[in-house]
């Protein structure tokens, strides 16, 4: 156990539920080994609180915050300043104290992009099939656009919301790379093509592990790598499908570990190495079994 001393800085989590959270255990296993006075604890957020609390913490010296769901989106308004990609995405999950309130990043996309980079998957001329059309998924289509994908399709049972994160990003960039499609039209898909696929619904999620939004095989068979954004269960039905038809298949642990690696060194001014950050990992990993 470290020593908590009258140096010690604190950062923690707001959300609600935070009860879950294997967050404490990333940035303390951090903290520990890099041997720095910064301690990070869950800061539960009672519904119609968020402005209080982001001012509280600002007031009690927090060094910095995560935030989680719901307040994403809600905490925009109470920051100081929010950095440009946050803004772009709508959502912000890192909060780092400037002068006079807390500037908002967004790390869950770099955090997603450092994990890919990490298990070797390739976004750069890549098509890709985006399964949902809620907030993660518009950011995840936010980031696929900056990273060089070709070509970006949203499936979605509402198909509406696919097509106006579609016409959000083909905004952005300033051409038509993105496409919204109802989730039965994978069918439409041209024969032959095989595709990255990024899971980002909810669908899966413990303790619902059966769930998958695509059961049809058949649509595997066009994934030569599968993305699931969920990490507990840390095999999910998606994954299964997919190495099923031979592709390659991931969890969302390695994105959960980086966007708490990208804002700890937010906090602390410092770099992770990748061999703390495999031992941040694994600490993960143990707690969550
Ligand atoms: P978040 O902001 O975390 O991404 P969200 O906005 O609730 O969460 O989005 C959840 C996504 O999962 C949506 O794309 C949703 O589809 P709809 O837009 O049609 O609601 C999708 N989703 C949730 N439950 C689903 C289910 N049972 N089958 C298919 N898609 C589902």
């Amino acid at each position: 156990m470290r020593e908590i001393s009258g140096h010690t800085r604190t950062c923690g989590l707001i959300g609600n539920p935070v009860e879950h959270t294997l967050s404490p255990v990333l940035h303390n296993t951090l903290a520990e080994h890099m041997e720095q006075e910064l301690c990070y604890v869950p800061l539960k957020v009672a519904e119609g609180a968020l402005e209080a609390a982001v001012k509280g913490a600002y007031a009690l010296n927090l060094l910095g915050t995560n935030v989680t769901v719901p307040y994403k989106s809600d905490v925009i308004p109470y920051l100081k300043d929010i950095d440009p990609l946050a803004e772009k995405i709508g959502a912000v999950n890192t909060l780092v104290r400037v002068d006079g309130g807390f500037k908002g990043y967004n790390t869950d996309m770099p955090g997603l992009y450092r994990a890919m980079c990490s298990d070797g998957v390739q976004i750069e001329g890549e098509k890709v099939l985006i399964l949902g059309a809620g907030g993660v998924a518009r950011a995840v289509a936010v980031l696929l656009a900056d990273k060089g994908a070709t070509e970006i399709i949203l499936l979605n049972r509402t198909v509406e919301k696919a097509q106006k994160i579609a016409d959000e990003v083909n905004a952005f960039v300033g051409k038509k790379l993105a496409f919204g499609m109802a989730n039965e039209d994978y069918r439409k898909l041209p024969e032959g093509e095989k595709y990255l696929v990024i899971q980002a619904t909810s669908v899966g999620m413990h303790p619902n592990d059966k769930d998958v939004v695509i059961t049809d095989e058949a649509f595997y068979e066009k994934v030569h790598t599968g993305y699931d954004l969920i990490f507990n269960p840390s095999e999910t039905r998606f994954m299964q499908l997919v190495k099923a038809a031979g592709g390659k298949a991931y969890n969302g642990a390695k994105m959960l570990l980086y966007q708490g690696v990208i804002a700890y060194e937010y906090w602390t001014g410092t770099n992770v190495s990748d061999e703390l950050a495999q031992i941040a990992y694994e600490a993960m990993q143990a707690a969550g079994k």
